[in-house]
């Protein structure tokens, strides 16, 4: 059964915090919950990330382990994400989109780096005030197939993150707080009863979204939430998604491996490649005025409708595969599959700021990417 236990909430509060975190005092405890359970304002910065490092070690032989390495599949990542807006993190498989969710969580213990939720850093809290974080930050899952216990109804799974928080929802009440739910998300209240075999995958991810929303989070982290669905009902989810974030005041993180998907629901968009932030900017600056040669090129992977659009279009053709985090490229991690690669980008890394040449200039250019020679390219981007 635990392998199917794979509510946020449920894992996360079942896993118990090992490093990094000393005892703290009552005072301080309660400070600490007062700050997260104050709701933030709108537009005001909910989640802070900076420089969040995970490298999972390597280790070799059976009776003594030794560590001969590490996969860094997050390598210095900082963004921010505001209140009410959506920001959505795309990249190849493989680059860390995942892990930085489950750092978000608190279900990854963080190598370095902080992470502030309304400026209490998650990375080092723990008892009430990791509790308080853990029900405002809630997650639903890629796979509606997988992520549902099937031996659990639709009200047990539901209901399930009740036991850990009963301040949200007394045992009396539980059963309408779940057809509650299942209304909000466009289910029949009555089908609190079935299990999720009898249900479509549209559904399905209909429910892992009203176990999200269960404990009034502020935060949703979405983790591929459309990737396994078929694209005719792609677009009803990600509607209910955005219907449900005006209703609940919420705030997304949105991942997605394809710029396509999110540019309908995001607000700013950060590209992500093999463990660190390649350039992130509003939906118009990254899809209109790419720098990045990376987003570049994804962005001329993704189809276009529209004929005349596709006219005289580039198309970038990557070459190479994606390096191992095990053991990324010095310097830009870019470089092995970029044409304009030149030696200062196997000698620096290139930091991810505003570049110079676009410094105090009113052009939607003017956005963070992190490379040498950043420059617009005209690539038609994604509808
Ligand atoms: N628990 C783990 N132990 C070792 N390596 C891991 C673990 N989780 C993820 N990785 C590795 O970290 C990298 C990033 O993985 P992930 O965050 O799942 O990427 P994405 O979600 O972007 O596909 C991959 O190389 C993956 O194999
Ligand atoms: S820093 Fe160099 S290798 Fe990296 S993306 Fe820019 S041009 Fe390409
Ligand atoms: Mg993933």
């Amino acid at each position: 059964m635990a392998e199917f236990k794979k509510s946020g909430e449920a894992v996360a509060d079942a896993t118990p915090r090992t490093t990094g975190v000393d005892k703290v005092d009552a005072a301080t405890e309660t400070a600490a919950v007062a700050a997260v359970e104050k709701p933030a304002g709108r537009g005001e910065p909910i989640l802070q990330v900076r420089n969040l490092v995970k490298h999972f070690p390597l280790t070799q032989g059976i009776l003594f382990k030794k560590q001969v390495g590490a996969v860094k599949a997050v390598d210095g990542i900082s963004f921010d994400l505001y209140q009410g807006e959506t920001l959505g993190i795309v990249g190849e498989s493989g680059c860390g989109k995942s892990t930085v969710a489950k750092l978000l969580m608190t279900l990854e213990t963080a190598t370095a780096g902080e992470v502030f939720f309304k400026g209490q850093d998650i990375t080092k809290l723990s008892g009430r005030a990791l509790k308080a974080v853990r029900r405002n930050i809630q997650m639903v899952f890629q796979d509606p197939y997988t992520s549902l216990n099937p031996r659990m109804t639709v009200g047990d799974i539901i209901g399930e993150t009740f036991e850990i928080h009963p301040e949200v929802a007394p045992k009396g009440e539980r059963r309408r707080k779940v057809q509650d739910l299942l209304d909000v998300v466009g289910l029949n209240p009555e089908y609190i009863n079935r299990y999720p075999h009898q249900f479509s995958g549209g559904q399905r991810q209909r429910i892992g979204i009203a176990r999200g929303l269960a404990l009034n989070p502020e935060i949703i982290i979405c983790d591929e939430p459309v990737s396994a669905l078929d694209v005719s009902v792609q677009a009803q989810v990600i509607n209910l998604m955005e219907k449900l974030q005006d209703e609940f005041n919420l705030s997304y993180l949105f991942i997605a491996h394809d710029l396509s998907i999110v540019r309908h629901i995001s607000d700013r968009v950060g590209v992500m490649y093999l463990g660190k932030m390649a350039e992130i900017g509003t939906d118009e600056q990254i899809y209109d005025h790419p720098t990045h040669p990376y987003t570049q090129a994804l962005l001329s992977a993704v189809p276009v409708p529209d004929p005349s659009a596709r006219e005289g279009r580039e198309r970038i053709i990557l070459t190479g595969d994606v390096p191992s985090p095990a053991n990324p490229p010095s310097g830009c991690r870019f470089r092995t599959r970029c044409w304009k690669a030149e030696a200062k980008c196997a000698e620096e890394v290139p930091l991810l700021a505003v570049p110079e040449r676009f410094k105090g200039q009113d052009t939607p250019a003017a956005h963070e990417s992190a490379c040498h020679f950043a420059e617009e390219k005209d690539v038609v981007g994604a509808v």
